[in-house]
C-alpha cells in the first residue's frame, strides 16, 4: 500500500459532561466508563488512518492520574502514532475541566493497538504515517519501543493462557471443595 496519512488525518476530540450515571459511588467517574470512551476514540482515530474495520488487538496500562468529579467535562483526544505492516498504535489524552473553576487535570494517558481487518476477518495492510511536528516524531520514535513490550508481553500472556484451561468455574479442578463456600455466597 503506497499511500500515506498524518497524525492529524487521525484526529478525534471528544468532550462529554460527567452525569450521574457515570460515577461511582464516591462521586467521581467509573473507570469502566471512561476506559469504554478510550477505546471509543482511539478506534475512530484507527479507522480513519485504515478507513477500514479495525479490532483493539491490546490496551496499554491505563494509570487513572487524577479522579474526573461529577460535574466536570471530560475532553479526550486521540490520534495515530505508530503504524506497522497490519497495525496502528493510537495515543488517547484524557483531560477533566473543572467547568465552574476552569482548572484543568490530565487524567489518563492511554495507548492502544488495533488492527486493520478484511472482510474476511484476517489482518489487512494500513497507510503509512508520516509523523509532522516534533512531539508527533517523538511519540512516532518511541514507539517502536513499546511495540517491542507488546510482543513480549503478547508472548508472556499466550504462555500462561496455554496452562489454563477452558472449563468453569474458575477454581481448582483437582480440588473442587476448595471454593465450595464461596460459589454458596
Ligand atoms: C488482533 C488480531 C486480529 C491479530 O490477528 P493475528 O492473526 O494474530 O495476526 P498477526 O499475529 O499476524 O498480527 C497482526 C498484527 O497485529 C499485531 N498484534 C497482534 N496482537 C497484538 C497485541 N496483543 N498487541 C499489539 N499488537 C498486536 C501484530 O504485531 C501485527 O502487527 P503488524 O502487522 O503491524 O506487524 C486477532 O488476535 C484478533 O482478532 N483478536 C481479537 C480482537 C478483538 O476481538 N478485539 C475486541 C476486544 S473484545
Amino acid at each position: 500500500m503506497e499511500e500515506t496519512k498524518h497524525c492529524r488525518d487521525s484526529l478525534v476530540i471528544k468532550t462529554s459532561l460527567v452525569l450521574p450515571p457515570d460515577t461511582n459511588n464516591i462521586g467521581t467517574m467509573f473507570g469502566g466508563k471512561l476506559m469504554a470512551y478510550i477505546d471509543d476514540v482511539a478506534a475512530i482515530s484507527a479507522m480513519r488512518h485504515a478507513r477500514s474495520t479495525v479490532v483493539t488487538a491490546s490496551t496499554d496500562s491505563v494509570d487513572f492520574l487524577h479522579p474526573i468529579h461529577e460535574g466536570n467535562a471530560v475532553c479526550l483526544e486521540s490520534f495515530v502514532t505508530y503504524t506497522g505492516r497490519t497495525s496502528m498504535e493510537v495515543i488517547v489524552k484524557v483531560i477533566a475541566e473543572d467547568l465552574v473553576t476552569g482548572d484543568r487535570n490530565l487524567c489518563v494517558i492511554s495507548f492502544l493497538t488495533f488492527v486493520a481487518i478484511n472482510e474476511q476477518g484476517k489482518p489487512m495492510p494500513v497507510p503509512n504515517l508520516v509523523p509532522e511536528t516534533e512531539m508527533e516524531i517523538n511519540l512516532n520514535e518511541s514507539a517502536k519501543q513499546r511495540a517491542q513490550i507488546r510482543k513480549k508481553r503478547r508472548e508472556d500472556t499466550q504462555f500462561i493462557a496455554s496452562t489454563f484451561g477452558v472449563k468453569l468455574p474458575w477454581t481448582d479442578q483437582s480440588n473442587p471443595g476448595l471454593y465450595k463456600d464461596e460459589q454458596k455466597r
